[in-house]
């Protein structure tokens, strides 16, 4: 593995066992997230975005369960550890920011003690009044004042409980942060303060982050790579300057015209027509066939390659793989629907 690789996500699969069958809601995706970036992670609800957050930790609801794949960070594949091994990295090594940390707080711990005691368990060696101090510093450095370490998690807003779920991430010197829709529940000023200050702790602490949102505006502002899902499937992975530029996937370049403040040459917002698939009965070939305009023969017959389109900008799409499709099939002709 390239040293500059801190997570390689290789073939994952993720599987809900429901009463109507299993859903795949990850199947079969590969990503790399290279050590000190901002990598996005887009696509819309439904699509398998925080399964895909979750399995990176190894962090299931009750149905779920990964069923192939390897999950190789920092050097190790956690899959070879045991479930028992997990807390050990999550939270020391790979930190997690939920929509909403009402949920991963304790309700009835003042916020310096939890800070305090996180950083005592994880370790054990460190003496309180150091944690304590830990504590008070990265707080401060997130822009909560020191008396308000001394209230419960009610107390605070959404945006500062946010901050405190990063301090903690920080305080135990986490090398990767997976923030889950962070933003989606805070007002846009609020979003943009806490934007910005995702990109400063990069800068500051060299962290890596993995950011998951709907909302690929978001992910221009501050991401460097994006990664684009859709259907439990990866269909994009390029630098923001690439994909926003040049979007490869159809689909990308739907979720793009789509988006209010990128701007447009007629001026019509564009919304991409018919609905995300089921999961449960995933349409054959590429998934995104039955809504894409430049559908051809062989996309509802064979699933095209996720692969470099040019050098580090991959897609799946056979619009890329034209000369493989033409052998496959014999002649296509591209519809525009
Ligand atoms: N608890 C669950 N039980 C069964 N299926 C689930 C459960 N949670 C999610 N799913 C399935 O997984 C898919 C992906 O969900 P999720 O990862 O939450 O998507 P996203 O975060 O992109 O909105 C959903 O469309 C749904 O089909
Ligand atoms: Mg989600």
């Amino acid at each position: 593995m390239p040293d500059d690789i801190l997570y390689s996500i290789r073939n994952l699969t993720v599987e809900y066992k429901t009463r109507a069958g299993a859903v795949r809601a990850v199947d079969d995706v590969s990503l790399d997230i290279r050590r000190g970036e901002i990598l996005g992670l887009v696509g819309e609800s439904g699509c398998g975005k925080s399964t895909l957050g979750k399995a990176l930790m190894r962090l299931h609801d009750g149905p779920a369960s990964i069923t192939g794949g390897e999950l190789v960070f920092d050097g190790r594949n956690l899959m070879n550890l045991s479930l028992r091994e997990m807390p050990d990295i999550r939270g020391a090594e790979i930190g997690m920011v939920f929509q909403d940390p009402m949920t991963s707080l304790n309700p009835v711990q003042r916020i310096l003690d939890h800070l305090t005691e996180t950083i005592q368990t994880h370790e054990p060696e460190t003496s309180i009044a150091t944690a304590r101090t830990r504590a008070d510093e990265l707080v401060e450095r997130l822009g909560i004042r020191h008396e308000r370490l001394k209230e419960y998690p009610h107390q605070m807003s959404g945006g500062m409980r946010q901050r405190v779920m990063i301090s903690l991430a920080l305080a135990l010197r986490a090398k990767l942060v997976i923030a889950d829709e962070p933003t989606t529940s805070l007002d846009v000023i609020v979003e943009a303060k806490f934007l910005d200050l995702l990109k400063e702790l990069q800068k500051e602490f060299g962290l890596t982050i993995l950011l998951i949102t709907h909302n690929i505006g978001v992910v221009a502002e501050v991401a460097d790579r994006v990664a684009v899902m859709y259907a439990a499937k990866m269909v994009e992975v390029g630098t923001v300057q690439d994909v926003f530029a040049d979007a490869k996937h159809p689909y990308t370049q739907g979720l793009l015209k789509s988006v209010p403040n990128i701007k447009l040459d007629s001026g019509d917002l564009y919304k991409m027509g018919g609905q995300p698939p089921s999961l449960l009965h995933p349409p054959s070939g590429c998934r995104f066939h039955p809504r894409c305009p430049f559908v051809m023969d062989i996309c509802s017959v064979q699933e095209p390659a996720f692969e470099p389109v040019i050098g580090d900008h991959l897609a799946s799409c056979w619009l890329y793989q034209k000369a493989v499709a033409e052998k496959t099939t014999g002649k296509q002709e591209i519809r525009h629907g």
